[in-house]
C-alpha cells in the first residue's frame, strides 16, 4: 500500500484530483475504451471534486470518454432528494464537467427489486471491463462505502443495514436529525472495491486518524473494513497530516521518505504513474 502524507486537505484535494486527471489522460481513453472510475460521496471528495472541475475548466482534463460507478445510494431517496446521492454528484461534479448523462451510473434506491438492481450493477461493472481506478473516502469507524464493522471483506453489491454511528454522523445532512437518516442503502461490496485495477482511498481530519491506524499498521479485519486494502496490489492511501496522529511515528516518517519525489502536483504531471 502506499500512503502519500500531504501537509492539509487543500492539498490533498489539489494531489489527489490531479493524480485522477492524469490517469485519464494516460489511458487516453475513447468512445471503445472509456476510462472506468468509481466515485465516492461525503465531504471528503468534495475537494477533490472542485479540483477536477478547475482542471476541467483548465482544459487538463475531459470526462467525453469516462464511465462512472458510484459507490452507493440511501434505499427510499428519489435523485431529486438533496441528500441522495445522485442529487449530490450532479450538484457536486457532473454538472460541471462534460460527462455524458449515459456513462453515469449510480444505484437506484427506488428500484422495486433491491436485490436485482444490485445484480445488474454488478453485471454493468463487468461488462464495462471492471473499474479502472475506484476512488474512496472512509468513514471514522473504518468503513468503505456503506461496508459497516462486521461486513464481508469479499462482498458483492447489495443493500446494508446502516450501524448507529454511520446513522449518527451523516445526521448532520439530514437537519441533525438521525430519525430522518435512511437505515438501509445499497452499496458496492468490499469484494467489488477489492476488483477495481487500482484503489484510492482519500482519509482527512483529526477524527479519521484512528481509521487510518487500523487501515495502515492494523490488521485486516472486518470490523475496519477499509483494511481489506492491504491485500490489494495497487492501493493508495491519499491522506492529510491531521489524520496521522494515531500513526507510529516511524510510520509516518517511512513513507514521507519514500515518497518524497512525488508530494508535490508538478511531480504528478511529469510522471506516468506506474507503480
Ligand atoms: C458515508 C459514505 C462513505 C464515506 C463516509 C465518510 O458513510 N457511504 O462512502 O466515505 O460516509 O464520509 P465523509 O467523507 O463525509 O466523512
Amino acid at each position: 500500500m502506499r500512503l502519500v502524507i500531504q501537509p492539509d486537505y487543500e492539498n490533498l484535494a489539489r494531489w489527489t484530483a490531479s493524480y485522477i486527471a492524469r490517469k485519464i489522460e494516460l489511458f487516453k481513453p475513447t468512445a471503445e475504451k472509456p476510462f472506468v472510475l468509481g466515485l465516492p460521496t461525503g465531504s471528503s471528495p468534495l475537494g477533490v471534486y472542485n479540483e477536477l472541475i478547475s482542471l476541467y475548466k483548465l482544459g487538463k482534463v475531459s470526462f467525453k470518454h469516462v464511465v462512472t460507478f458510484n459507490m452507493d445510494e440511501y434505499v427510499g431517496l428519489a435523485p431529486d432528494h438533496p441528500q441522495s446521492y445522485h442529487f449530490f454528484m450532479w450538484e457536486n461534479l457532473f454538472s460541471h464537467v462534460d460527462i455524458k448523462r449515459e456513462n453515469v451510473n449510480i444505484l437506484n434506491g427506488m428500484a422495486e427489486d433491491i436485490k436485482a438492481e444490485c445484480q445488474r450493477y454488478e453485471d454493468k461493472i463487468a461488462a464495462m471491463g471492471g473499474i479502472d481506478l475506484f476512488l474512496g473516502g472512509i468513514g471514522i469507524d473504518g468503513h468503505i462505502a456503506f461496508n459497516e464493522p462486521g461486513s464481508s471483506l469479499t462482498g458483492r453489491t447489495r443493500d446494508k443495514e446502516l450501524n448507529l454511528d454511520t446513522r449518527i454522523a451523516n445526521s448532520r445532512f439530514f437537519g441533525n436529525d438521525i430519525d430522518r437518516v435512511p437505515r438501509l442503502a445499497l452499496t458496492v461490496g468490499v469484494g467489488t472495491i477489492m476488483d477495481a485495477r487500482e484503489v484510492l482511498i482519500i482519509v482527512n481530519g483529526h477524527n479519521k486518524a484512528r481509521a487510518l491506524q487500523h487501515v495502515v499498521e492494523g490488521a485486516i479485519s472486518q470490523m475496519w473494513t477499509a483494511s481489506a486494502i492491504q491485500m490489494h496490489q495497487r492501493a493508495m492511501v491519499v491522506c492529510d497530516e491531521a489524520a496521522t496522529y494515531e500513526l507510529k511515528v516511524g510510520t509516518f516518517k517511512h513513507f514521507l521518505d519514500i515518497e518524497k519525489e512525488n508530494l508535490d502536483v508538478a511531480s504528478i504531471w511529469k510522471s506516468k504513474l506506474t507503480w
